[in-house]
């Protein structure tokens, strides 16, 4: 596997690779890989012929109050899974890199509707900044396939709508959650517990669970459930940021006759903010 930091040496390798005949698959990805980017590089790795992993910690998609200076940066530990895990090329730019005339005057893509409820109300302009990464990188690589977990939900639901807007010609597959044996879902940010949050962490999903459980059992009365789903959050000792049943195309808040569903929730322990989500298929009324 080769380390490529400039744009010039990445599309040189994707030209070599594609004139040996290879379908190009790309996992984007901010570094600090656990065993859910490695999913979705193994799963690159068996759809198509050449694999490139980009790792970039975006500052574009950061707030300004949010964790970029100490975002997890394991560079040498992440190339070795990523050989393991059957990448053959690893993208990991600079700042200037990416954005050579700076980030004030970068062209940004913004996702309308999909963007703008749960984490796009908490965290303005994320999305913008994800949107514009991700087609920057689009148009680098120029993939076949590009992998994403879903885990951020409304992070996919926002790179299929760009996707589908710009004509962008590209397969956008999901990946499902990787989760902890308690359930917790592995992410980057899991690092930043303590051990008495990392114990009290899988309470999220389980309060997912339940929520999920309701739902299936009949009830319809989702702001009630919602704010009873909110209030489990705070006795384990969350900050709940938001708790939402949603409508799973269009992320609008769901309707009782809905049938495709997610439930989704961001909740602060202590500093660390934790996101994870439920997708609920109800059966077609008769
Ligand atoms: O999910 C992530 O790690 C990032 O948001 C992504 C898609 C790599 C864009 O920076």
């Amino acid at each position: 596997m080769n380390t490529v930091t400039t744009v010039r040496e990445l599309r040189a390798a994707v030209a070599q690779a594609r004139a040996e005949g290879k379908d190009i698959g790309l996992v984007p990805t901010m570094g600090n890989l656990h065993a859910g980017h490695i999913a979705l590089v193994e799963q690159a790795a068996q759809r198509t012929g050449f694999v490139v992993a980009s790792i970039f910690v975006n500052p574009l998609q950061f707030g300004p109050n949010e964790d970029l200076a100490s975002y997890p940066r394991t560079l040498a530990d992440d190339q070795k899974k990523l050989l393991d895990a059957g990448c053959d090329l690893l993208f990991a730019p600079s700042v200037e890199e990416m954005y050579p005339q700076g980030m004030q005057s970068q062209t940004i893509v913004h996702v309308s509707g999909v963007s703008e409820g749960l984490c796009g109300a908490s965290r303005p302009g994320h999305f913008d900044g994800v949107a514009t990464v991700v087609t920057k990188l689009f148009q680098m690589v120029q993939p076949d396939l590009a992998i994403f977990g879903q885990k951020d939900f409304q992070q996919l639901a926002v790179i299929r709508t760009l996707v589908r807007d710009l004509n962008i010609p590209v397969q956008i597959l999901g990946m499902p959650t990787v989760r902890a044996e308690d359930g917790l879902a592995l992410s980057s940010r899991n690092g930043y517990l303590s051990p008495e949050e990392r114990a009290i962490a899988p309470q999220l999903y389980r309060t997912l669970q339940w929520l999920g459980e309701e739902v299936r059992g009949g009830r319809r009365d989702y702001a009630q459930l919602c704010g009873e789903g909110r209030q489990r959050l705070t006795d384990a000792g969350f900050r709940p940021d938001y708790l939402d049943i949603c409508q799973a195309d269009s992320l609008r808040p769901a309707q009782p006759d809905d049938r495709h569903l997610v439930i989704a929730a961001a909740a602060y322990l202590g500093n660390t903010r934790l996101i994870d989500n439920l997708e609920v298929e109800l059966a077609s009324a008769p």
